[in-house]
């Protein structure tokens, strides 16, 4: 191998689909910079800047070294001038001041504390914003209606908004396993989500449930929710049906990101178990129980490979698998199905591996799903 004295210059791929991606992260300070910027751009409800900086976040996060000097980054792709401005400031000061006072702005910290309340997105934040609302204790204060979801959401905003443990999201699984053998034996559990890419922590707790005969899976999420509920695990659930088959805009292509799955997104009650439980307040006894978000979610086993890569994450790094789809191979990607529009027909996969085979992609393990 030659020795370069002078600073290597990188190559990265087009999409995030076709890296590898690990968590190790050798430009965490450059990222966490444009990351911040994608969040504030999807909080004032402007997803194509917010996607623009996610995508530059993960080309540097798939480098294999630190960047010292922007010359490096020549002929990547993804890097927009905008991206680059950051970059190149965080190069020069050792960091960015469109980030750092982005970060200390009271119209970021408003839309950050209101979308922390479950069920708050950011065009109702807005909405709270332009009529005086900042703070939880102002919000609290307006009489404001609030949805179930949102009440529940502000009830439990501490537990909610802090990061979930490996350990937490373990003991989450092992009940979620209990519920849905407990209602139907033979059904599969799997951990799906940020920790199934073997993150340390995360804002929720991902689950797939499916049985290994199709059709027995039929009507499994209102039977597991009620055994949940009847053990006072759920602080609160909302259930939505299946409506795959109903639907008529046919399959792969669904009127939404949103898939039609049966689903569930709850907010768990889970025992101390032994751990020193956090004071919110320092007068206020301590709560032998923390409130934790979880995303359960029922597939029939035909389609359980496509919602399991579908379920996964990361977020971008699905986005792009779908962008790799329709403008690479003619065909689209979702948690459901892979149609493929030149052949006119369905790519059937038992396997993650099938999927990535399909589309004509290396297989990329979860571990290195993390763009
Ligand atoms: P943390 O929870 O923050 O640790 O990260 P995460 O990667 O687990 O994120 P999240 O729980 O939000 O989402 C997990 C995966 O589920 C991501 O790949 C999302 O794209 C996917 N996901 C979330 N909501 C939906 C949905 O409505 N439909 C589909 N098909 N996928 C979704
Ligand atoms: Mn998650
Ligand atoms: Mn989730």
């Amino acid at each position: 191998a030659e020795c370069l004295n002078f600073a290597m210059v990188f190559s990265v791929p087009n999409y995030a689909c076709q890296r590898r991606t690990t968590l190790e992260n050798h430009n965490a300070v450059l990222t966490d910079a444009l990351s911040l910027l994608a969040e504030n751009a999807e909080l004032e409800d402007e997803d194509g800047r917010g996607v623009a900086f996610r995508r530059a976040a993960a080309v540097l996060k798939a480098l294999p070294k630190p960047v010292t000097s922007l010359t490096q980054l020549r002929g990547l792709p993804c890097l927009g001038e905008h991206s680059l401005r950051v970059i190149q400031d965080v190069l020069e000061t050792g960091s960015s001041s469109e980030a750092e006072s982005t970060k200390q702005s009271e119209r970021f910290k408003a839309l950050k504390v209101l979308t922390g309340i479950f069920g708050v997105g950011p065009k109702t934040a807005a909405w709270w914003i332009r009529h005086g609302i900042n703070t939880l204790h102002q919000l609290r204060a307006s009489g404001h209606t609030l949805n179930r979801a949102q009440q529940a959401g502000l009830e439990h905003y501490d537990g909610v908004n802090r990061p979930v443990t490996k350990a937490e999201a373990d003991a989450i699984g092992e009940i979620v396993e209990t519920a849905v053998t407990s209602v139907l034996p033979g059904a599969q559990v799997t951990l799906t989500g940020g920790f199934r890419r073997g993150k340390l922590t995360g804002h929720d707790v991902d689950f797939l449930i499916t049985h290994p005969e199709e059709g027995r899976e039929e009507g499994l999420m209102p039977k597991v929710v009620s055994w949940l509920e009847s053990q006072g695990f759920l602080l609160y659930q909302k259930t939505t049906r299946n409506s795959y088959l109903e639907s008529k805009d046919g399959p792969a292509r669904p009127a939404s990101n949103m898939d039609r799955f049966e689903r569930c997104f709850s907010i768990f009650k889970l025992d101390a178990c032994g751990r020193q439980p956090a004071l919110s307040q320092a007068d206020e006894e301590p709560k032998p129980w923390r409130a934790v978000r979880v995303d359960l979610v029922v597939s029939p086993i035909s389609q359980f490979a496509f919602a399991l890569l579908g379920w996964t994450g990361s977020k971008l790094f699905e986005r792009e698998l779908r962008r790799w789809a329709g403008y690479e191979k003619t065909m689209s990607l979702s948690s459901h199905a892979l149609y493929d529009n030149k052949q006119s027909r369905y790519l059937k996969a038992t396997s993650e591996e099938e999927i990535f085979a399909h589309l004509g992609l290396e297989y990329v393990p979860p571990s290195e799903r993390n763009a």
